[in-house]
């Protein structure tokens, strides 16, 4: 399968298991790593590199932050807007406006995330809060959008295939109408070595984003394995 794999190590890993990754791993020349960026260096090389986050000013006194600018030597991709930076440090959809256009501005293919609440899929409004989510970007080139549910998030809680399938194509739908571009949708939340092929298979799903189960690097590639068979 010619998926897109994206691993998010979110704060996890020290500068030993992070070489460990890298010594198992290696091989998987097509996988993106998104590690924290004090690791980036270390992985240089042996992977397509991505960053958790980014400031959307170029330079200039702002402590404790790192830009685009400064990005974009190290890394191809960039996860924007995930649901922990929305729920946790208060990001709001004009911030990760803000950040998915110096993104781009910057040459860095961003990974936006998008998904509801468990309350707004109770309350029947995914569409409404994809569509809020989606809307206002200036997006004139491809960039990856992910499809995560805030529910599903390390929750362990996976949509049906059928709301994947058809929130993936929404997604498409509405990223061609509003922008005339066509995008590529991976799925993240609670993806594991047991789902990760059948969700894959879905319609619509281009790849994945795996969270918790990438930080092991032997259960990552059996998940690599799995998906390729
Ligand atoms: P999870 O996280 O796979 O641990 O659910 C996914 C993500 O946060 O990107």
């Amino acid at each position: 399968m010619n998926k897109i794999l994206v691993a998010n190590l979110k704060m996890n890993l020290s500068r030993d298991e992070i070489i460990n990754y890298k010594n198992i791993l290696s091989n998987c020349k097509n996988l993106i790593v998104c590690p924290s960026n004090i690791h980036l260096e270390l992985l240089k090389g042996s992977f397509s590199l991505g960053a958790q986050d980014g400031y959307y000013i170029d330079k200039g006194p702002y402590t404790g932050e790192v830009s685009f600018y400064q990005l974009k030597d190290m890394v191809s991709y960039c996860i924007i807007g995930h649901s922990e930076r929305r729920r946790l440090f208060g990001e709001s959809d004009e911030l990760i406006i803000k950040k998915l256009n110096s993104c781009i501005n910057n040459g860095i293919t961003p990974i936006l995330c998008v998904g509801e609440s468990i309350e707004e899929k109770n309350s029947g409004i995914t569409f409404d809060v994809l569509k809020r989510q989606l809307s206002n970007l200036n997006i004139s080139s491809s960039i990856l959008i992910a499809y995560e549910p805030v529910y599903a998030i390390g929750t362990g809680v996976v949509p049906s295939n059928e709301d994947i399938e058809k929130a993936h194509l929404f997604i498409k739908e509405e990223i061609k109408k509003l922008y005339n571009v066509d995008v590529k949708v991976l799925y993240g939340g609670s993806v594991n070595l047991e789902n990760a092929k059948s969700i894959c298979s879905i319609n619509n799903v281009d790849g994945l984003l795996i969270g918790g189960s990438s930080n092991d690097p032997n259960n990552m590639l059996n998940i690599i394995n799995k998906i390729n068979l």
